[in-house]
């Protein structure tokens, strides 16, 4: 593929910045990005060619391309993700901070000559609709073709974003990414180039973003966590909206009218799957649906008259395959149908893709995401998994059944209620509601969740994750409390907030809730109270449904047995409340005193 090297943007600024980072990084050749389709099927034959990409059989997945990374680059580094704020403060105690400028020294260091031999490819992106005012324009610098495959699922990216860029209105975040491999002259390349050395350095005051030696999902793809999250959460704390870790979706009831709610819920939770949520049957004839506008990433904002918006700002689903299946979540499977980059799930001889939870009946063969047989027996004696459990779809939203007609409204959809939620075998009921926005920020600012084998940490002890923003939110977490709290009074209708735990378990260690499409009965219940037609009684904790509050047409699920699973434990919460005082010295220097009222207040109720 030859590089088109000419630039494709008139403005002067940017095509001196290429210069400058070309200059430092010393690439064979520069690329500027168009977005077209043909140069999309270049830069996918091109992987083919370099071993990164296998193509997937055409009739089974048409569309469809496979890679396997590095055994050492499967998943976000957090331990390596810095934020650079000028002051230690200003980046909090939830954030690892080194100052600007020695951060700036070492990476120049690393990058210096970091792509020879590979080409750097100028990459526009755009975070949000095109033609939204709330939508943020980026340039990734990359020496990663599989990055650029990726956005261009994941964004809106090429010749569209450049017109935007000249048309000179916005600001631009300038992304710096290099999987860290330079090529000598005549040096055979690998399938998957990264570096031991990893660093994730956002610097909020200039908005920029450095990212070395991975090129894996949020490491690499930089227009998602570390632009919609790390450096558009300090956007939006000067501007007054929210970037938040949350899934969108749209409840129209049987009368057609549409009640958006935005929830942020913790890894391994089931996000995807509930933003793509398929309502039991007797729901769905009486006309109830859900609609998908995102499930990862809001960008809220209020309008001019007080009320929230919301905007998904990506295009795509960067989903984790494992466990997902046309039992769990039919929307995503026929997502990912076609035109989907699979990485790190498991090969089946057909030329197709497999993954653990996929079938109930694994295929007698396969090759695994290290790229090794693999059997079901030998699985069996081993325990060997054929996917990575972090492999990744990356599929087109617009391919998703479900997909809301306004998902790409530039003013976004309306939000009425916010959900947040963890994963809690115990204490925690399946739906409360929040007293008011100050006792809602206190729930999301102390949700937890048990950790699973999938994260490094011990299993079943509860990590605070406040509003899930844990690895994501760019600034100090009490700032971060204070500007949920002031948020407010810009608000002329407050969203009613809630808090689902899908997970309780009973003393046998079962799980009392059946989870999945049955959702729907507590989402009705959630959607009613907020437009004001649901009853709920007052318990210390929040608003809770009764039995007869929710809708259990078509399930069979006795009062003893959602007595149990709304159960308030005097002893257990007691407990608990000690658990948000752990988290609460951890943020003492920059916690509002709201905060620490509503502890209090919660203490003497319970
Ligand atoms: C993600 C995550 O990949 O939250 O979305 O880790
Ligand atoms: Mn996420």
């Amino acid at each position: 593929m030859k590089a088109r090297s000419k630039p494709l943007s008139q403005n002067k600024h940017l095509i001196r910045w290429v210069e400058k980072m070309a200059e430092l990084c010393t690439p064979r050749d520069i690329h500027w990005v168009d977005g077209s389709e043909e140069e999309n099927a270049q830069l996918c034959a091109k992987l083919v060619d370099s071993g990164t990409f296998i193509k997937l059989n055409e009739d089974l997945w048409p569309g469809c391309y496979y890679a396997r990374s590095d055994a050492s680059d499967v998943a976000r580094v957090e331990d390596r993700t810095f934020i650079c704020s000028l002051s230690k403060y200003a980046a909090g105690p939830t954030n690892n901070w080194v100052a600007p400028l020695d951060m700036k020294k070492m990476l120049k260091r690393l990058f210096k000559g970091c792509m020879a031999g590979r080409t750097m490819y100028v990459l526009p992106f755009c975070m949000g609709p095109l033609d939204s005012p709330i939508s943020q324009i980026g340039v990734e610098l990359t020496d990663s073709p599989y990055v650029v495959v990726s956005m261009r699922i994941m964004a809106r990216i090429g010749m569209p974003v450049f017109k935007e860029i000249d048309r000179g209105e916005k600001r631009v975040i300038p992304c710096m990414h290099s999987v860290g491999a330079p090529l000598a002259r005549g040096q055979k390349d690998v399938p998957w180039p990264c570096n031991p050395e990893k660093y994730i350095a956002h610097f909020p005051e200039t908005r920029e973003i450095w990212s070395f030696g991975s090129g894996y999902g949020g490491n690499a793809l930089l227009g998602k966590k570390c632009v919609a999250l790390r450096i558009a959460s300090n956007i939006a704390r000067d501007e007054g909206w929210l970037a938040e870790h949350m899934l969108i979706l749209g409840v129209e009831d049987p009368q057609g009218e549409k009640t958006y709610v935005a929830a942020a819920f913790p890894s391994a939770c089931g996000k995807t799957n509930f933003a793509m949520l398929i309502p039991p049957k007797p729901f769905a004839e009486k006309g109830w649906k859900v609609w998908t506008v995102g499930d990862d990433i809001a960008w809220i904002r209020p309008d001019q008259n007080g009320r929230l918006y919301a905007i998904n700002p990506e295009t795509g689903f960067f989903g984790v395959a494992p466990g997902t299946s046309v039992k769990t979540n039919p929307n995503a499977m026929a997502t990912l149908a076609k035109n989907t980059i699979f990485t790190n799930v498991a090969l089946t001889p057909e030329g197709g893709v497999w993954w653990e939870g996929m079938t109930e009946k694994p295929p007698a063969r396969l090759i695994d995401w290290q790229g090794n047989e693999w059997t079901p027996q030998m699985a069996k004696e081993t325990g060997a998994k054929a996917a990575h459990p972090n492999a990744r779809f990356t599929a087109p939203a617009s391919q998703c059944p479900t997909i809301d007609p306004d998902w790409e409204k530039p003013e976004g959809v309306p939000i009425s209620a916010l959900i947040f939620g963890g994963r809690r075998a115990s204490t925690i009921p399946l739906v409360f509601q929040a007293f008011n926005w100050s006792g809602a920020v206190y729930v999301g600012a102390t949700m937890g969740s048990e950790m699973t084998a999938a994260a490094a940490g011990t299993i079943g002890k509860v990590r605070r994750d406040p509003m899930a923003m844990l690895p994501f939110c760019g600034y100090n977490m009490g700032d971060y409390f204070r500007h949920w709290i002031a948020l407010q009074r810009n608000l002329s209708q407050t969203p009613r907030v809630f808090h689902v735990n899908w997970f309780r378990k009973d003393d046998k260690g079962k799980f009392l809730w059946p989870g999945y499409g049955e959702n729907m009965r507590v989402l009705k219940w959630i959607v009613d109270r907020a437009r004001g037609r649901a009853i709920g009684k007052e318990t210390p904790i929040g608003w809770m449904p009764n039995y007869e509050d929710l809708d259990w047409t078509g399930l069979d699920f006795s009062k003893e047995r959602f007595e149990e699973l709304q159960k308030f434990d005097r002893k257990a919460w007691r407990s608990e409340v000690i658990g948000h005082e752990e988290l609460f010295l951890d943020l003492h220097e920059g916690l509002p005193k709201e905060m620490v009222y509503e502890r209090e207040l919660l203490i003497c109720r319970i």
